[in-house]
């Protein structure tokens, strides 16, 4: 099944023939499919055309898309729990992951190869892969089931193997095929900083992608008489979202710059003294390879960072005015950093919460309500 499904979808990239002009820079091709529901799909299910409607999607994932209906509200979910995700690690951060003001679009958008901008791709891309992964787990989706990876040595052999595991495999691959895609059908001249670009998002959603493969995990269960654990079985489990989230903000921090080379390849921007290659170019002397193997699950960007202090619609940055900062945080979050020095107002605030909590006979537990009032700082 899943060879059979390759081999269409190469087919399919030999169709998408259509000049495809509709560039990088649109908005995220996630805002519109985290949008969409079984329900609405469904709905659409005679008219045969509901992926050819969601905008956003490139030629070549609308027909995808036609081909695994049952495989986009999956979709959209792991893009919509990727970008929950991003807002989590990103909360105290002058960038903080949000939608453009005023638009109706799901999650960010990157008008410049920024490291904002590969977090972002990285981690929908690991949402959408391990969504897909579990939904095959769970059998909802007609082409995969649970995980048949083989035994990993360090599980025990006097342990069941072969519990319905997450299917990693499936879901890296689907992911790869729906969402890089995309990025193949530019026919950008080499160069172009489309191009550029293009490379960019598609390391970057390979990086997301490997880093979940790598971190599924065998998971075992005990079962035997009366809690004893004399019997076990294992099964592959993805990692959490959270603890994807945590990795990928990890690598955010270490992002590497890189450049196009003359020859269109992507290339590490070299620090003083060395220059080493991310490109996949064939030979290259031994250290280089080494080199190009580590950076495989490092994060690269094109374009510095604006500082995301104003709100600029045209690059969809939304400021930092009106942000809660903390006066005596010394992070990201301290009013000096996230209203970049344009001081902030403080208001107080009224809350009400439970408190004087007492048992009573018997059973219940009667609180008083409390009024506590707490200062609250904002960015001008
Ligand atoms: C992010 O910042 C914007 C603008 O400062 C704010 O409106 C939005 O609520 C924030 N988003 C989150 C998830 O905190
Ligand atoms: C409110 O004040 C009480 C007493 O000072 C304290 O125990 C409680 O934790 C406070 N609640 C909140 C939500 O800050």
């Amino acid at each position: 099944m899943l060879i059979g499904m390759t081999a269409c979808l190469t087919l399919l990239l030999l169709l998408a023939a259509l000049p495809y002009t509709a560039s990088v820079l649109d908005a995220a091709w996630w805002s519109s499919i985290a949008q969409l529901s079984t329900a609405n799909l469904l709905a659409g299910a005679e008219t045969k055309s509901t992926c050819l409607t969601l905008s956003g999607l490139s030629p070549g994932q609308a027909r995808i898309c036609e081909l695994f209906k049952d495989h986009m509200p999956v979709v959209g979910e792991g893009a919509k729990q990727a970008l929950h995700e991003c807002e989590h690690q990103f909360r105290n951060e002058r960038w903080n992951c949000s939608k453009p003001p005023g638009s109706d679009l799901v999650g960010p958008i990157h008008k410049l190869g920024t490291r904002e901008a590969a977090f972002t791709y990285s981690i929908v891309s690991a949402g959408v892969s391990h969504e897909i992964g579990r939904s095959c787990r769970l059998g909802v989706l007609q082409s995969c089931g649970c995980s048949t990876a083989e035994r990993p040595q360090g599980v025990d052999t006097q342990w069941n193997w072969g519990g319905c595991g997450d299917n990693v495999d499936y879901g890296y691959r689907f992911a790869r095929d729906f969402i890089d895609v995309r990025e193949k059908e530019d026919g950008f001249p080499k160069r172009s900083a489309d191009r550029g670009r293009s490379l960019m998002n598609r390391w970057n959603n390979e990086v997301g992608r490997k880093l979940l493969k790598r971190h599924t995990r065998p998971k075992c269960k005990c079962h035997g008489v009366s809690g004893s654990c004399n019997m076990k079985t294992c099964w592959m489990q993805l990692p959490s979202m959270r603890q994807m989230g945590n990795l990928l903000a990890n690598k955010y921090r270490a992002a590497r710059r890189i450049q196009i080379n003359a020859r269109g390849n992507m290339q590490v921007v070299s620090q003083p003294e060395k220059r080493d290659q991310v490109s996949r170019t064939k030979g290259g002397d031994r250290q280089s390879r080494r080199k190009s193997r580590a950076l495989q699950t490092e994060l690269v960007y094109l374009d510095d960072s604006p500082d995301y202090c104003a709100a600029d619609r045209s690059a969809g940055t939304l400021g930092t005015q009106g942000r809660v900062c903390r006066r005596g945080s010394n992070g990201a979050d301290s009013c000096d950093l996230l209203c970049c020095g344009r001081g902030y107002n403080t208001y107080t605030k009224e809350m009400q919460s439970k408190c004087n909590c007492k048992f009573q006979w018997c059973c219940k537990v009667v609180c008083q309500t409390c009024l506590n009032t707490t200062q609250v700082d904002i960015c001008k």
